[in-house]
């Protein structure tokens, strides 16, 4: 996804969003007004993330980065940049639609700009979510890790390979390695470009592994299904009784996500960000195998920041 978040700047100077809006907003759109953008909260708070090396930190920079996007993807990344700014906890806020309208409105667009902006997101936002995930992770520019990731390969070391799954797996860099160890994998990823790629990927390898084009919302993740289920940088808050009955007996889920500390240098979305001792608090019915709140470089944002590692067995 392109933009989002994580600064350049130390914590404590980022600079506010909306500063300087008003002389970089120039949308003229024309439609009617509009209502509701929570039915499709959930693209925001459902996944929520990363950027380019060079990060769009301020409205301004955001501005310049979404000029050649269509309109409604423009709209979106505007209110995505600004939702991943607040709080966590705030980008859940049930009148965040009224508060982004003040928003804007306070920023020099006109109220039937505003009201047409709302409209674009509440109709177009779910789809302008995966386009996100489409441009950043088929970029022949990659802004994140594209190797596996690193928590995941030292957890697997350990263990014999089995059926494992990758929620939201992205370009299928850790589907694509799990497979290389000899893993049953199915991944699954609602951006249907990433997904095509990494399928692209495997054959080159010649690797095998089930690719899917489907929301979590909509996989059926099984009952003692997988020895292991990875959910990497792409939620973890969303459905644990489901990851739990999902695991086999002595299965394990691996997570990495941010810190809430990591919010401190930029914007990212809130269904990433975890608290200190969260993600095990989230997981009654697994034994924790390991749990980290280290200071390293993200896989997304490829900048030293406070991550979550998480890895949990399903007792047997
Ligand atoms: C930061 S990327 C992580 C990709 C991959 N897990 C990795 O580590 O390389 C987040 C991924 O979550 C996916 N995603 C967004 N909404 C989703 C949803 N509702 N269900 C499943 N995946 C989703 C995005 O398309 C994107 O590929």
């Amino acid at each position: 996804m392109a933009a989002l978040w994580l600064s350049p700047n130390p914590p404590g100077r980022r600079t506010r969003p909306g500063a300087k809006l008003r002389e970089v907003f120039r949308m003229k759109l024309r439609l009617p007004p509009s209502p509701a953008i929570l039915r499709f909260s959930f693209a925001v708070v459902a996944c929520a993330f990363m950027t380019q090396p060079v990060r769009p930190q301020t409205p301004a920079e955001v501005e310049k980065h979404i000029a050649n996007l269509p309109p409604e993807q423009r709209a979106y990344e505007r209110y995505r940049f600004w939702r991943t700014s607040l709080p966590p906890d705030q980008q859940k806020d049930s009148k965040i639609e009224a508060r982004y309208r003040e928003y804007l409105v306070a920023h020099g667009f006109s109220e039937t700009d505003a009201d047409a902006q709302l409209k674009l997101i509440d109709e177009h936002g779910e789809r302008s979510e995966v386009e996100r995930w489409n441009r950043i992770l088929t970029s022949d520019k990659p802004i994140f890790n594209t190797q596996p990731n690193a928590f995941l390969m030292e957890i697997v070391k350990t263990r014999k390979p089995g059926t494992a799954l990758d929620v939201g797996m992205g370009q299928g860099r850790n589907s694509i390695w799990l497979a290389q160890q000899g893993w049953d994998v199915t991944g699954f990823d609602p951006a249907e470009k990433a997904v095509a790629l990494a399928e692209e990927n495997a054959r080159k390898l010649g690797v095998h592994f089930n690719a899917q084009i489907k929301r979590s919302e909509d996989f059926d993740f099984g009952e003692r299904r997988w020895d292991l289920i990875l959910v990497s940088y792409a939620g973890g808050r969303e459905m644990p009784a489901v990851l739990e009955k999902a695991l086999k007996p002595g299965g394990v889920l691996v997570i990495e996500a941010f810190h809430r500390d990591a919010t401190k240098l930029g914007p990212i979305g809130g269904a990433v960000v975890f608290d200190t001792g969260e993600l095990p608090a989230l997981y009654p019915e697994l034994r924790v195998v390991r749990y980290e709140e280290p200071l390293a470089i993200a896989d997304f944002g490829l900048e030293k920041m406070r991550l979550v590692r998480y890895c949990a067995e399903r007792p047997e």
